[in-house]
């Protein structure tokens, strides 16, 4: 059982030891047409071992998050604990690992010497050959780091996050620069260290990375959280497309009844359909109804759900700043 599960469940207020715990957090910068209000007031409560997504849009205010998080920055207001500890001291303990947003790799080493380098700055970290292994450098180990790939650079740095052994992991938009493949093999490296127990928490702004690698997705636009759970009710939430076709003479119910749809609705010969599964609506539809043209389907953009979920983008009533509930 999870330590928020006993909290609520004893409906006591326990600092959650085993995990994280974000609480209050407000956090603005300066702009020049006055402040820029990048938290807004967020709670987060993560078990030891979840994966978890924090999703949304480029803006709303994850690397923020994820800074005050690792004690980089700061918070206005509210608290931070990580493993029943202030961030700065979990960090130092080389409890906590992380993968910043920017950042590059030190020139004229060999991979080996700055993996090594990084794990003897920790009590306890991990056998550099073991992190090579894990992140799949070993064949790389002897190549200097100025002369890497960018999927081999992404990798060196996931190693450099991990050889402290860290209990939690913290990836800021790890993929952002690399391509399909090196993407598909980042994840699984990634995947591959969750399984061993550890909890993990990483910024996307890419829905199908929160799906299909996170277990809870938390979603944020403009500096607040607007749902919170498991990836698959936040994929049915914002992850629908819209499949229009002309098709006359077939009642809306049949098409609701579709697999794959969600709702369905007719303007004359046009039929509109909303679909959790694009792909599957669009083979029944066919296979059903051959007579379907003039077919196209359009994904609503996730920055597009963030706004239906948020409502008005800058809304700042009196309660702007106030932690706001989520969903869970
Ligand atoms: N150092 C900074 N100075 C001023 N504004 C900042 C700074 N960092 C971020 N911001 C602003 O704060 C908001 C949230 O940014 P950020 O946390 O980086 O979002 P995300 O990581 O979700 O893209 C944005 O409006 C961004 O422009
Ligand atoms: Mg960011």
């Amino acid at each position: 059982m999870t330590t928020q599960a006993i909290a609520q469940l004893d409906g006591a207020t326990i600092e959650p030891s085993g995990g994280v715990c974000l609480h209050g957090l407000v956090k603005s910068y300066r702009g020049p047409e006055g402040p820029i209000r990048a938290v807004r007031g967020i709670e987060v409560s993560i078990a030891a071992g979840e994966t978890v997504a924090l999703l949304g849009p480029n803006g709303a205010g994850k690397s923020t998050t994820i800074d005050m998080l690792l004690g980089l920055s700061k918070p206005d207001g509210g608290t931070v604990s990580v493993f029943g500890r202030p961030p700065r001291e979990a960090v130092d303990a080389g409890l906590v690992g992380a993968m910043l947003q920017t950042g590059g790799l030190i020139r004229d080493l060999s991979v080996r010497e700055l993996v090594g380098m990084m794990a003897s700055l920790y009590p306890d970290p991990m056998d550099v050959e073991e992190a090579l292994e894990v992140t799949g450098l070993n064949a790389t180990g002897g190549q200097r780091t100025h002369k890497l790939s960018g999927g081999q650079t992404q990798r060196v740095r996931f190693a450099l996050a991990i050889v402290c052994n860290p209990d939690l992991l913290v990836l800021d938009e790890p993929t952002v620069a690399l391509d399909v493949e090196g993407r598909r093999e980042f994840w699984s490296i990634m995947r591959e260290f969750a399984a061993r127990g550890k909890t993990v928490l990483f910024a996307t702004h890419y829905l199908e990375e929160a799906d299909s690698n996170a277990d809870r997705a938390i979603l944020m636009a403009h500096g607040r959280i607007v749902a919170d759970g498991p990836t698959t009710e936040i994929k049915a939430r914002v992850g629908r497309r819209t499949l229009r076709a002309t098709l006359p003479d077939v009642n809306q119910s049949s098409l609701a009844g579709l697999p794959g749809v969600a709702a369905a609705e007719r303007h004359g010969a046009v039929v509109i359909l909303s679909c959790i599964d694009s792909d599957q609506s669009i083979r029944a539809l066919l296979e059903q109804y051959p007579a379907a043209k003039d077919i196209e389907i359009t994904g609503g953009s996730l920055e597009d759900a963030f706004l239906e979920l948020t409502g008005e983008p800058d809304a700042d009533g009196p309660d702007a700043d106030k932690p706001q509930p989520g969903t869970r």
